[in-house]
């Protein structure tokens, strides 16, 4: 199960990111596996889970009710595209594995949201595989997006780049990516102070 295997790792880069307390919103939670696995390492913060998807708000509130989490919230009915968005501040926003299962529009209104929900300095996680422009797609994710793309023609890994200037579009200044495992990336952009 690749929330299973991507957890950690992707724990590692949001104990460098996120302050020690405050509000973290995450987009399309899915199971809420993930949201749960950083709950219970980063206690101090408290956790909104969110997904448009009926089947994944009920999972998530099985998690929920299953472990006890205090510090998690019930799973928010938010489309990055549509919102309706939580008021903020939130101290980050999270969104695994989203923008290359969605329409474009879905990244245009992250990058909306998040900007207008971000307390000014807090960060916008992204994690994912992507394209970018100075090097071939690796075989695996050349395969992922035609399988994507055959799924859904609006479906497809984004270019990097595209998705850099779409965040600057709404204010937010790209910072740096992180080389993950399975040839993914952590793209991390913060809202200016
Ligand atoms: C591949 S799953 C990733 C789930 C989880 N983040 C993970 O990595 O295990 C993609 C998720 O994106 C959600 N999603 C699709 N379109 C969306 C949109 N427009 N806004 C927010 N979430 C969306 C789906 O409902 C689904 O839960």
């Amino acid at each position: 199960m690749a929330a299973l295997r991507n957890r950690d790792p992707i724990l590692d880069v949001l104990r460098q990111l996120l302050p020690a307390t405050g509000r973290v919103l995450e987009l399309a939670s899915g199971t809420g596996e993930h949201v749960m696995h950083f709950a219970q390492a980063l206690p101090d913060l408290e956790w909104q889970p969110s997904d448009p998807s009926p089947e994944a708000r009920q999972s998530i509130a099985a998690w929920r009710g299953a472990q006890g989490m205090h510090n998690v919230g019930a799973a928010l009915d938010l489309d990055a595209a549509e919102g309706p968005w939580p008021a903020g501040p939130f101290a980050g926003v999270v969104c695994i594995n989203m923008i290359h299962i969605s329409p474009w529009q879905a990244t245009i209104g992250l990058m909306r949201g998040a900007s207008g929900i971000l307390s000014p300095g807090a960060v916008l996680y992204l994690y994912g595989p992507y394209r970018r422009a100075d090097r071939r797609l690796e075989p695996g994710n050349a395969a992922f997006d035609e399988d994507l793309r055959a799924r859904n023609p609006a479906w497809g890994l984004r270019e990097l780049d595209t998705v850099i200037a779409c965040a600057a579009d709404h204010g937010l200044v790209f910072e740096r990516v992180i080389d993950m495992p399975a040839n993914n990336l952590s793209v991390i952009f913060r809202k200016p102070a």
